[in-house]
């Protein structure tokens, strides 16, 4: 029996901490200091139990390689740029995703984690997300409706059996959207780049849904089954500045993922996500997160 992270599957977190870093010390300290966060993060969760605390970490396709003892997942490689470069690639090593009801206990994490790292790491982004309004992302669109909700989470997101279960996939990529630029637009045009309606989240069927809208892009399927991602994205940054949407996803399968990403980036029918008007990828990473049995063996 194997046991999956406490942060992948959470569902409807108000707050979340992206921290993204890449390795300086030897690898020892990087051991060392995995064990170390998750017992700090077993410590938060036991004094804070209403902030429904959970937490991630994630190591990149080379780092996964030296750290790991058994068999190496298989499907693990470094992101590379999509679409000539519109999804650049900024490859880091760790991954750590903190997500819970409270900001406060999230932040106390967040410093646990590089008090345990110390200066085995170096921290390459570190972004605060935040729930909005009725769960949408900044432009106004209700995210994650379509996600997989109750069992369906495990068995989208979690390694079933072999070498690697209770492990999953990571993609992070970070958005900056251009929101002066979206509102100018009539929200029947809005609605046409998503690919649902705005105010009351409705599906866009059949032609008004153009094969460029955002969920025509992503909505796949493959011999008859649909190509399901977990989403764990949260809206970000200042109201005056840089804004935008913390784009994560868990699963199963690298597969997935990196199937919806090359049909939004017209590396399969040269066709791009309508999206990309009015936002812009600043960074993108693979990561393996694995099962708490691969954790502590490190
Ligand atoms: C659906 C927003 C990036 C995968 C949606 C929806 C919105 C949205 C509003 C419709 C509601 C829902 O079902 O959640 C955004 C924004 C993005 C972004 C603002 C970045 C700025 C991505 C990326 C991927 C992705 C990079 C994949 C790698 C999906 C999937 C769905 C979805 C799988 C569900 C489609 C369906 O089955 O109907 N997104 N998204 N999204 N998005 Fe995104
Ligand atoms: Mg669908």
């Amino acid at each position: 029996m194997s046991h999956f992270q406490s942060g992948i599957l959470l569902e409807h977190r108000r707050f979340a901490i992206y921290l993204e870093a890449m390795v300086e010390g030897d690898l020892d300290a990087i051991r060392l200091g995995s064990q170390q966060f998750l017992q700090q993060l077993a410590q938060l969760q036991q004094r804070y139990p209403d902030a429904g605390l959970g937490a991630v970490i994630a190591f990149g396709n080379g780092l996964w390689g030296d750290l790991c003892t058994g068999n190496r997942s298989t499907e693990l490689k470094d992101f590379q740029p999509l679409g000539k470069g519109m999804a650049p690639a900024t490859q880091r090593d760790i991954l750590i995703h903190i997500q819970s009801l409270r900001h406060d206990v999230n932040f106390s994490l967040a410093q646990a984690a590089l008090a345990a790292f110390g200066s085995a790491i170096r921290i390459a982004e570190e972004t605060h997300g935040f729930r909005w309004t009725e769960e949408r992302d900044l432009s106004g669109f209700v995210d994650g409706t379509e996600n997989p909700q109750g069992e369906q989470r495990e068995a989208v997101a979690i390694i079933a059996s072999g070498d690697n279960a209770g492990g999953s996939y990571v993609f992070s990529q970070r958005w900056q959207h251009n929101l002066a630029m979206f509102n100018r637009l009539p929200v029947n045009k809005q609605e046409q780049i998503i690919g649902r309606t705005k105010e009351s989240n409705e599906e866009l069927e059949g032609d008004a849904r153009p094969a460029t809208s955002h969920v025509a892009r992503v909505d796949l399927k493959e011999n008859g089954k649909g190509l399901k991602i977990l989403r764990q994205s949260l809206p970000y940054g200042t109201a005056s500045g840089t804004h935008g949407l913390y784009f994560l996803a868990y699963c199963a399968t690298l597969h997935n993922i990196e199937q919806q990403l090359l049909s939004m980036f017209g590396e399969t029918d040269g066709k791009f996500d309508a999206m990309l008007r009015f936002t812009k990828p600043v960074t993108g990473s693979y990561f393996y997160a694995p099962s708490l049995e691969q954790l502590s063996a490190l």
